[in-house]
């Protein structure tokens, strides 16, 4: 496996990679590598091409300096556990490297904005779209795979990469989820042992809903999702919405629907997304 961390570097290996007609399968992390990114690894594995791991914690879409301080930076051990997941290359540039001017990014996707995370963590898409942009060039992947856990990002991401014409095709791959059924997270690494109890609480709550939710799509399921989960201490939730998978709409049926939820766990925000047809 090739660790890369200069710019000069992936361009001739990617150069080379092209000039031999191979196809590069890109998928883009901040590190702290869990279940989650070694499945979209896996889902790469399945195309033809060469499988590039790119770990940059990126500063320009955190919105506190805090969050981006705190933020889990474990190098080595997420480069022994790709070896060990049998990746090909992994690209991890400093900020220096991507950005030589200052860590600045600008918006340019205003699609599914406005919305869900967009309003508490004003200016993170715009970080998300200039980094991936930015990989996007250097790397000139045919593939690139995200998780659904994420999926106003993945809806951003897709509007990238239609605004600007790439011909990338966008691999959507499901949540790997966490025995209390919710997706991982590598936010979720530093939690206390209080806090992942606190957390298997608010997985218990949440989950016992779906099923009710899934039958009758109603806003008294949703309130009660949110008081049970203030009087489990939970004093800061984002939101707690039913939206279309297509439009990212409000939806008043389950049909191609998803709960999405996010809180904060003292200082650690969680979010995730759960299917309801
Ligand atoms: O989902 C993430 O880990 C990040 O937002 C991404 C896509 C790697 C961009 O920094």
């Amino acid at each position: 496996m090739k660790i890369i961390k200069n710019i000069s570097e992936i361009t001739q290996i990617v150069s080379d990679l092209h000039k031999n007609k191979k196809q590069i399968n890109l998928i883009p992390t901040m590190g702290n590598i869990h279940a989650g990114h070694l499945s979209l690894l896996t889902e790469a594995k399945k195309f033809d091409g060469t499988n590039i791991v790119s770990i940059f914690i990126n500063p320009a879409q955190f919105n506190e300096e805090n969050d981006f301080t705190n933020y889990p930076k474990t190098f080595d051990i997420d480069v022994d556990i790709l070896a060990k997941a049998n990746c090909e290359i992994i690209f991890a540039p400093s900020i220096k490297e991507i950005y030589p001017r200052g860590a600045n990014s600008k918006k340019t996707v205003f699609k599914y904005r406005d919305i869900l995370c967009d309003i508490s963590r004003s200016g993170h898409f715009d970080g998300v779209t200039t980094i991936v942009k930015i990989l996007f060039d250097l790397i000139k992947p045919s593939r690139v795979f995200f998780g659904e856990k994420d999926f106003q990002q993945l809806k951003i991401i897709e509007q990238l990469i239609i605004q600007n014409n790439l011909k990338i095709n966008l691999i959507k791959c499901p949540s790997i989820r966490d025995l209390n059924g919710m997706s991982y997270s590598s936010r979720y690494s530093t939690f206390s042992q209080n806090q992942r109890l606190q957390f298997d609480e608010c997985a218990k709550i949440i989950n016992s809903k779906l099923i009710n939710l899934k039958k009758n799509l109603n806003r008294e399921i949703l309130q009660s999702i949110e008081d049970e989960l203030k009087s489990s201490g939970i004093s800061n939730i984002d939101y707690c919405e039913v939206r279309s998978e297509e439009n990212l709409k409000i939806s008043k049926l389950n049909e191609k629907s998803r709960l999405f939820i996010a809180f904060y766990l003292s200082k650690i925000r969680v979010i995730d997304n759960f299917i309801l047809y």
